[in-house]
């Protein structure tokens, strides 16, 4: 099992406060009561949050899935909603003039704020552009564009229209890039001149120039410039996107679109393959992201809520934009870096904007945590009162500090579990209902029936560890994988029949609570970026020098996790640190930075099995520097191999 917390302090509870239980949203009876409604009596549970939405057309069917053969998923299928009319329109009535975004700028001296009624005039008028540009219901259009506001406006516009939305990580190459437009079909690319992080410029439309220099696919792009950068525009093809949505009407009419029309795609790793293109649709998802966002976070009026992740990534989606725009709150997004211009700026930024409620990254915690108390001490955080954990394990003293130092002991932790695939979040504490123990995610969300099987697929009850599945769908799960609805039964519902496998592991200990141990597939988690071994080794073995690659990950203390990749050479080229060098480069460029090789370690072969499959979970613990614990090595067709690598692994 890969990167589970060094240490897993079982004792330790943090008891739900007084106050958190009488003036939350939901309190531990609360949550016993609705929790039990949502699983034994599932359709009126969900037929009532459903409420909580601005339906054109109530749904009548709440649910019909099937997770055997054929495996189809589906909520609400007879409901009619705008996805952006509940995400802006339907607070124009209370809240018009109450600031929907407020934009931190990379620089410390910029932000802006924008109400829900200039987030309607934004989204109205992108979308009247995209439909100048001849994109239509369920046309793809891919966002490539840095923390700004007109990710959330592009986002929307695409949803009000119907479109679909691909956004695409700022993060990654041009080649990144090019696969998943020529995956989704875009008809448009939305785009910066440039995105600005700890003060340096990330040159998007230039790496969109390139992108489409090699994709099947030729759509639009439309600019907007945002850093000030020059930028070449191909006439007939590229637009000024400020220009355009100044020329355009401010009201655009929304249409409603059925609960299952497809809402976005969004690429994310697997254990094989190329990334794939996770689809989710609206109603479901819209319900599960919002209602999460409110019970989560005990989301209330006159809250500032701040997530710290990119809108590239599902967080962002989710608790970022979809989520807290549908509850009416005020969601802040940051441009920059927790280090720019000093390492107590996300500190300063809760102090200036008076944050009450803040959701990061565990690996954000241990780097700012290794700077020591100062930096943090010296701004003074009263604002706050609810911090969160989301993307990957985190370690009880990452979470200690979090809650001593951040926190001040008067702030809950919010330890949240989910995926990409599901939407939004699954397990986790709600803080005037749930306990807290460091390291555990805790409890499921209403809906959500966990179990913990072993490798053949028997349930295992009470205290036990094992691999974690869902029994049962919930509204925000992922539809189907973009265009290979056959690799989405095969990824998720194979493995163990009738149950979403999650692929990860987990741990439940004797109050019920689930400890996440980490992936259990070939998936690692780098900073709380999810990776694919698979696609690391076909950037590597993409050069000509390298005959063979085998990744895995490696307890990392910052990142969670970092990649090693074993390398064996072309016959005739030598090891050299000028290449070991090169190889690094080619895969942040192939990938992109994100994916940047920790340790590239010379394999004279790698060690197979007699079928010739590679034995990862030997080269696992090798790269762990675990050789005295390999576990059954009878299989292999050259114990020699294994030698050799050990002796290599010592020396550095
Ligand atoms: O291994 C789990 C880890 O992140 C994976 C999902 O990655 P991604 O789809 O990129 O979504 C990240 C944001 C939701 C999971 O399979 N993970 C996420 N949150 C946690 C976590 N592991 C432990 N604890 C968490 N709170």
């Amino acid at each position: 099992m890969q990167g589970a917390p060094k240490e897993m302090v079982m004792g330790e509870v943090y008891k739900v406060p007084t106050a958190w239980s009488r003036d939350s949203l939901c309190n531990l009876a609360d949550y016993q009561r609705l929790y039990r409604q949502s699983l034994e009596d599932s359709d009126t549970f969900w037929r009532e949050q459903a409420k909580t939405l601005k339906w054109d057309k109530l749904p009548t069917r709440i649910k019909n899935v099937s997770f055997v053969d054929p495996v189809s998923i589906k909520w609400f299928e007879d409901g009619e909603l705008n996805v952006s009319v509940n995400c802006v329109d339907r607070h124009l009535k209370d809240r018009a003039d109450q600031v929907a975004i407020i934009w931190e700028s990379d620089d410390p001296g910029v932000d802006r704020k924008i109400t829900y009624r200039e987030l309607h005039e934004k989204v109205c008028r992108l979308a009247n552009v995209l439909k100048d540009q001849g994109i239509k219901a369920g046309d793809c259009v891919t966002i490539y564009l840095p923390m700004i506001p007109e990710a959330a406006y592009a986002m929307l516009a695409c949803a009000r229209i119907g479109a679909m939305h691909s956004v695409v990580f700022g993060g990654f190459s041009p080649d990144s890039l090019a696969d998943r437009i020529d995956d989704s079909g875009a008809k448009l690319v939305i785009t910066a001149d440039a995105g600005v992080r700890g003060g340096k410029h990330v040159p998007l439309k230039a790496n969109a120039d390139a992108a489409l220099k090699r994709t099947t696919q030729q759509p639009r792009l439309l600019v907007f410039n945002h850093a000030g950068t020059a930028v070449e525009m191909v006439s007939g093809r590229d637009f000024d996107a400020t220009d355009l949505m100044a020329e355009a009407s401010p009201f655009c009419e929304p249409v409603a679109f059925n609960a299952e029309q497809p809402l976005f795609i969004l690429y994310t790793s697997g254990s094989t393959g190329k990334p794939k293109g996770v689809l989710h649709t609206s109603g479901g998802y819209l319900l599960y992201a919002s209602m999460t966002h409110r019970y989560v976070f005990d989301y209330q009026d006159g809250d500032i809520y701040w997530c710290t992740a990119d809108v590239g990534w599902v967080t962002g989606h989710s608790y970022i934009v979809y989520g807290p725009l549908a509850n009416g709150a005020t969601t802040l997004m940051f441009e920059g870096i927790p280090s720019y211009p000093t390492i107590s700026r996300f500190w300063e930024v809760i102090d200036k904007h008076k944050v009450s409620i803040f959701y990061t990254a565990p690996t954000a915690i241990r780097a700012l945590m290794q700077q020591g108390d100062d930096p943090v001490r010296r701004t003074s955080r009263q604002s706050l009162r609810l911090l969160g954990s989301v993307g990957e394990p985190i370690n009880p003293e990452a979470w200690r500090w979090y809650y001593r130092v951040v926190g001040d002991e008067r702030c809950p932790i919010v330890d949240t579990w989910w995926q990409t695939e599901t939407g939004g979040i699954l397990i986790t504490p709600l803080p005037g209902a749930t306990d807290l123990k460091p390291g555990s995610a805790t409890l499921p969300f209403f809906g959500v029936d966990p179990a913990i099987v072993d490798g053949e697929g028997r349930e295992l009850a009470g205290v036990t560890e094992g691999n974690l599945i869902i029994r049962d769908s919930w509204p925000g799960q992922m539809r189907t994988v973009f265009g290979d609805h056959e690799r989405f039964v095969q990824t998720y519902f194979s493995t163990f029949k009738g149950a979403y496998f999650t692929g990860d592991g987990a741990r439940r200990d004797e109050d019920g609570y689930y400890w996440i141990t980490g992936r259990v597939d070939d998936v690692i988690n780098v900073s709380g970026h999810r990776l694919g071994t698979a696609e690391i080794e076909s950037a590597l073995v993409a050069h000509e020098a390298v005959s063979e690659a085998a990744v895995v990950g490696f307890p990392h203390d910052l990142k969670g996790q970092g990649i090693f990749c074993y390398v064996t050479l072309q016959k005739g080229i030598e090891p050299a640190e000028a290449l070991r060098k090169e190889l690094v480069a080619w895969v942040r460029r192939e990938i992109g930075p994100i994916a940047t090789p920790d340790i590239i370690q010379w394999a004279p072969s790698l060690p197979k099995t007699r079928s010739g499959k590679i034995m990862r979970r030997i080269l696992r613990k090798i790269a762990a520097n675990e050789f005295d614990n390999l576990g059954d090595v009878t299989t292999l067709a050259e114990p020699a191999v294994v030698e050799e690598l050990i002796t290599e692994r010592r020396t550095f």
